[in-house]
């Protein structure tokens, strides 16, 4: 693979962020061609690309376009860290992020994800390495605002980065307990802003493009990344972009959306195999018109489409029975 574009962490810079079943090569591309300016793969396994699991080649599948590309990995034992990232190296990648935020049972319950929030002197230790092996300005870490309420320590695992090397810090102001519910803390990000010489990339309750320009507005982070934002409408990078340039949005019509949801189609097609890609669009449409009425009994006839044609004209019948624009 070929990383030619240069990472940047700047507030005209949308990312994507890392979306474990979402941000494949398909979802990426898709987000590229609408404004993103950077992505994250979905996490992977250090332990899974040691010992070449098919799965984790999938998650690993690039095209030159797909650049800048950051890999997200996770695991917590050095020995695998290492032997992945020189792999990955080998490969053609070149940036790289530490999944220091995954709740998940499955995750935390082998020490990596947001249970190193729990052991920060491994994950000061982990991300050292990273970035001795990645090279200055190539990796960065992803972590939440602590374990669970009353034990934040993002500023501390901050610091401890910032002196471990780390180019970039990604906060989600959530504790892991929290998982996704409650709200994103945005004051935490401000904090850790102001006392990072590093950048700091903010992610959490980043839902409309009005969300990301507040964001960086009222926080002073250094860059957002769209991860829930961007599954609604990947449209959210350039009118993020749009609003931040001062220029008002223009109306959303259903043709818009009909035009997003059939390039996705189309890239998913041309990147997993058939079959796949179809069921893939399956579950994928339902949530781009969510909010239009009528999606219940799109979902119900989606279940039986069982050819791209059929699933472009259901998805232009949906649009244009007067459901189009949300
Ligand atoms: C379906 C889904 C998958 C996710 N997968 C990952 C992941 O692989 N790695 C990671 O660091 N965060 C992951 N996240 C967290 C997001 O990157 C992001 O931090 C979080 O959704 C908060 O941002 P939002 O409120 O703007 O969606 C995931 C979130 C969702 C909803």
């Amino acid at each position: 693979m070929n990383s030619t574009q240069i990472l940047r962490i700047a507030p005209d810079a949308p990312w994507l962020a890392p979306l474990a079943g979402y941000s494949d090569l398909s979802f990426r591309l898709l987000c590229r061609e609408n404004g993103c300016k950077a992505a994250v793969t979905e996490m992977v396994s250090t332990k899974g690309l040691c010992y070449d699991s098919r799965g984790t080649e999938e998650l690993l599948k690039t095209t030159p376009e797909d650049s800048p590309l950051v890999v997200q990995l996770f695991g917590s034992e050095l020995e695998f860290i290492e032997r992945a990232m020189h792999s990955l190296m080998e490969h053609g990648f070149r940036y790289f992020d530490l999944n220091a935020g995954c709740p998940v049972r499955k995750v935390i319950k082998t020490g990596c994800g947001a249970s190193l929030h729990t052991n920060i002197d491994l994950l000061e230790t982990i991300a050292r390495r990273m970035a001795e092996i990645a090279g200055p300005g190539n990796s960065g870490v992803k972590f939440r605002r602590g374990w669970t309420s009353g034990e934040d320590n993002y500023l501390e695992i901050g610091k401890r980065l910032q002196n471990a090397g780390t180019a970039w810090v990604a906060l989600h102001p959530r504790t892991a307990k929290q998982g996704y519910s409650g709200q994103a803390d945005w004051s935490c990000l401000k904090e850790l802003a102001s006392s990072l010489e590093i950048p700091v990339i903010a992610s959490g309750d980043l839902i409309t493009a009005e969300d990301g320009v507040r964001c960086i507005r009222e926080t002073g982070v250094q860059g957002v990344m769209f991860a829930r934002g961007a599954l609604y409408g990947p449209n959210i990078f350039n009118d993020y972009l749009t609003l931040l340039r001062g220029e008002t949005l223009p109306p959303r019509t259903g043709q818009d959306l009909a035009r997003i949801i059939i390039r996705h189609a189309e890239l998913s097609r041309q990147h997993l195999p058939e079959r796949k890609a179809l069921i893939k669009m399956r579950s994928i449409v339902p949530r781009y018109v969510r909010h239009n009425p009528g999606v219940r009994r799109l979902r119900n006839e989606l279940i039986n489409c069982d050819s791209w044609d059929n699933l472009k004209a259901m998805i232009l019948d949906f649009l244009e029975a007067d459901h189009g624009a949300a």
